[in-house]
């Protein structure tokens, strides 16, 4: 992944679910076109393929499960992730949390697979444990600024300073993100200016009358 990168989450919402999640993607990807900026998409799982053929743009998941090829009915397999044309995968989001054993499984099924990984965490402890598993990318969302349209490059940017000084003595390969509340350019600015390299989002965009409008707000901030 290039960076700094916007990874767009279309969590459950029905603005970003089947068509509409081909839409938001395509405003996704013109406004990569026309500014330059790298941007990805995080649609759920049943439309990973649909959006993936569809538009050229990067595609992860919301989940992988830490299974192998086999007998485990019900689960996401990172395999068949990344054959629907994923190229990477969120896991332990706050919305989807997991164990720290079931986080390590999950980094290394995706890793098995070559799927970049971004690991959710909670606040500065939780992201310094996701950094030992070695992920791509650790993703620091206060669960309490999540949807608020606060911020937390302004409502608590220590969390963001602090997770990047953590991290990078713990494991400097790994990189990170940030998110909670970022709707606008300024958000985007402040973000990079605390040392991540680029935000996680959902909210401000995808439930936005007017994505694109929304989106070229963001890499204004780039
Ligand atoms: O995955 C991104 C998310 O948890 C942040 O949501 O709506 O505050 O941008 P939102």
């Amino acid at each position: 992944m290039n960076e700094p990168i916007i990874v767009l989450n279309f969590k459950t919402y029905t603005e970003g679910t089947g068509k509409n999640a081909v839409a938001i993607a395509q405003a996704c990807k013109d406004v990569s076109d026309e500014t330059g900026a790298h941007i990805a998409v995080a649609p759920q799982l049943p439309d990973i393929y649909r959006v993936a053929s569809i538009v050229d743009i990067p595609v992860f998941s919301q989940h992988v499960d830490g299974v192998e090829p086999g007998s485990f009915t019900g689960h996401i397999m990172a395999e068949a992730v990344k054959e629907a044309g994923a190229i990477g995968t969120l896991i332990n989001h706050s919305e989807r949390r997991l164990k720290l054993a079931d986080i390590d499984a999950s980094v290394t099924a995706a890793g098995r697979t070559g799927l970049t990984t971004i690991v959710c965490t909670n606040n500065i402890a939780t992201t310094i444990a996701a950094s030992t598993l070695g992920p791509d990318y650790v993703a620091v969302e206060p669960p309490e600024l999540i949807g608020s349209g606060i911020p937390v490059s302004k409502a608590d940017p220590e969390v963001v300073s602090g997770s990047v000084k953590a991290v990078r003595n713990i494991n400097p390969d790994v990189k990170v993100l940030c998110g909670a509340g970022i709707s606008k350019g300024e958000d985007m600015k402040a973000a990079l200016e605390l040392g991540s390299v680029g935000v996680l989002l959902a909210s401000g965009v995808v439930k936005s009358n007017d994505p694109k409008k929304a989106l070229f707000d963001l890499v204004n901030g780039i």
